[in-house]
């Protein structure tokens, strides 16, 4: 029996304006995308922006259904986005916020599963990881430098053979 030890690296910054100017500005532009969740189930809005390769800014909010399954997450509207948009264009980074209207919205929510494989397969599409900023309305803020780090034993194309 052998163990392997994971070493997952997030940087935890304090407040939101310790990042660079091009991070606030992706932080603000997820915000602003909170604002057009369309929640009124789970009460639980989500913005999301990307920064692409090109300097474009897309965005995208979490869309739900009284068919409950059929709920769409903020980062796959927003993945959808950069694929209709830009097609062929890598993401450079991402910011994801939160506010559940219940907790306080000053605590960094990572993205579910399914985002954190969605974008996994954006990053592995342009052969190129994608940083991952997450934050609340205020409070601290995660960052990640890619996917792989929230998902240490991913499934890719690769494990297809
Ligand atoms: N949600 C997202 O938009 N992204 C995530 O990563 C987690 C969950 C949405 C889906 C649903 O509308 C609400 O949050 C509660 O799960």
């Amino acid at each position: 029996m052998q163990e392997k030890e994971i070493t997952v690296r997030i940087q935890i910054y304090e407040t939101a304006q310790e990042l660079s100017q091009v991070d606030t500005d992706l932080i603000n532009a997820a915000r602003e995308a909170l604002t057009k969740s369309y929640s009124p189930y789970s009460g639980f809005k989500v913005g999301s922006a990307a920064l692409l390769q090109n300097g474009a800014v897309v965005s995208g909010a979490n869309q739900e259904n009284a068919a409950y399954p059929m709920c769409v997450c903020a980062e796959v509207v927003m993945l959808s986005s950069c694929s209709a948009q830009y097609p062929g264009i890598a993401i450079n980074k991402i910011a994801i916020t939160t506010n559940s209207g219940k907790l306080p919205a000053s605590s960094p929510k990572a993205p579910c599963g399914q985002c954190r494989q969605t974008i996994l397969e954006y990053e592995k599409r342009f052969n190129s990881n994608i940083e991952i900023i997450m934050c609340g309305e205020n409070g601290q803020v995660y960052k990640v430098g890619s996917a792989k780090d929230l998902l240490p034993l991913y499934f890719s194309g690769a494990d297809l053979g």
